[in-house]
């Protein structure tokens, strides 16, 4: 046998006889797609009347009517051909222009390349700006595919900004003086990768520590991949600052944004990286070799975002206040149920100890003192939150992710998405987790905060509070 071939392949009988690159040991993957496998599994087991899904990083919203109107125009007019490989200059003016408005500083459209999702310059940064010996770093939790290129190509460089834990609270909190703390010992950093609003804890890094590690870019000149794909999803009293408008930092960011979230256009597959000119000419030409140009309807929804955008004698007009009007909305509606969710969790303090709905859709609770419980570790034999997930949604129809699956700092911890339905998802499902997690309780002879008979109650007031309608849940 060969003793190159990754584990994820042996660990599957998939052992064929050839030799290939040893990097991919070292290629993580995104557990959401496995796991949103598995829970389709076992919804179409048939085993549960309903799986409340709180797995999924994908927008419970559906794609605003006015972009889809706009891709069947496109499609009606045959635009099905190879496109701009950088996107039409329209479109990229467009996206600039825009750019420049929200984040005040100036961009043309040599600082724009569309790209098929946010996601492909991960890869693309790291196979620019890392030369052998340099160094990246990422967050630790944090979205794992950062994680996992990083390894695949840059093994033994990678080092981990890890999310301080306040061992009383339970809190995370990503600190600057513990960023600073790596870049003075390590040498040759030439990469930051900084996610706000945060996936998967839905914290937002704010503007002063952003100052401060726009500090640090200046006195050990690294460059920072800035995700905020998540910027307009943003709520509870914060604001989102764009890395980009710190002084000189348009000249060190990487800026990777798009379509999927904020336009709940997921499965499309449309994003857009903001850069340096010399940086986007390099990526450009990445472009071209990995994926040619993004297709041409998608270009057309691309513009039409923000701006009428003319392409073969066709204008086709701009969508961007009825899109901005609908997803301003689903935005509201995810800070509801954010907020929701985070006190019903508080329910089960101190067994669960949530954090506050800040960004994104997603919380990151702590679980560790239900690991704890007796009932839990002797009589289930479940060990972390690994094997907790698997038995919320294998014994009990309930979806979440390990915390652990973004990484170290996430031991204990639960990823929980509130971006589902309101009515078929949240708020039944938090009633039945809040059943679950208080039956574990009372199965290892202590007392819950909180009595079974209680629950209809507590949870009706919450929705009382958050959406002000009469509770009918079955
Ligand atoms: C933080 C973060 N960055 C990037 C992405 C990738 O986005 P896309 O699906 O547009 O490639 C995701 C998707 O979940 C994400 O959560």
């Amino acid at each position: 046998m060969n003793s190159q071939i990754p584990k994820f392949l042996t660990d599957k009988n998939l052992i064929p006889n050839v030799t290939i690159n040893p990097a991919l040991n070292s290629l993580g993957t995104e557990t959401a797609f496995g796991f949103g496998a598995e829970v389709i599994a076992v919804e179409a087991s048939g085993k549960f009347h309903q799986i409340y899904k709180f797995h999924v990083g994908d927008t419970g919203p559906k794609t605003p009517q006015p972009i889809i109107d706009v891709a069947i125009e496109a499609l009606k007019n045959k635009q099905t051909k190879y496109g701009h490989f950088a996107g039409y200059p329209e479109v990229r003016e467009h996206i600039a222009r825009y750019w420049s408005k929200t984040r005040g500083v100036e961009f043309t459209k040599d600082n724009v390349l569309l790209q098929p999702g946010g996601k492909p310059v991960i890869e693309m940064a790291f196979q620019t700006l890392i030369a052998p010996g340099d160094k990246i770093i990422v967050q630790n939790p944090g979205y794992p595919v950062y994680d996992s290129l990083a390894h695949f190509y840059h093994e033994g460089n990678v080092l981990e900004w890890k999310a301080y834990k306040n061992e009383d609270t339970q809190t995370l909190e990503f600190r600057v003086e513990d960023l600073k703390k790596l870049l003075k010992e390590n040498e040759s950093v030439k990469v930051l990768c900084v996610n706000t609003p945060q996936n998967p804890t839905g914290m937002i890094i704010g503007r002063e520590k952003l100052e401060s590690i726009a500090e640090l870019v200046r006195k050990y000149k690294f460059y920072v991949l800035f995700d905020d794909i998540y910027d307009q999803i943003v709520f509870g009293g914060h604001t989102h600052t764009s890395f980009l408008s710190l002084p000189d930092m348009k000249n060190w960011t990487i800026n990777l944004n798009g379509y999927s979230k904020n336009y709940a256009m997921t499965g499309w597959r449309l994003g857009f990286i903001i850069a340096p000119e010399w940086l986007i000419e390099i990526f450009g030409r990445l472009a071209i070799n990995k994926w040619s140009c993004v297709n041409r309807m998608e270009q057309i929804v691309a513009g039409t975002v923000f701006g009428d955008v003319t392409l073969d004698g066709h204008t086709y007009k701009s969508v961007h206040n009825a899109v901005q009007t609908i997803i301003d909305a689903d935005f509201k509606e995810y800070e509801k149920k954010g907020q929701f969710v985070s006190e019903a969790l508080k329910l089960l303090q101190p067994y669960v100890v949530p954090n506050e709905a800040e960004g994104a859709f997603y919380l990151f609770p702590s679980f560790a003192r239900v690991l704890n419980l007796n009932y839990v570790k002797n009589d289930l034999g479940i060990a972390d939150e690994k094997q907790l997930s698997k038995w919320f949604l294998y014994e009990k129809g309930f979806a979440v992710l390990a915390g652990s699956d973004f990484g170290s700092m996430g031991k204990g911890y639960i990823r929980l998405s509130y971006a589902e339905d309101r009515d078929a998802h949240i708020i039944p499902g938090m009633k039945y987790l809040l059943n679950v997690v208080i039956e574990l309780i009372e199965k290892s002879g202590e007392v819950a905060p909180l009595k079974m008979e209680e629950i209809g109650g507590r949870v009706s007031e919450l929705v009382q509070k958050y959406f002000a309608e009469e509770l009918v849940i079955a």
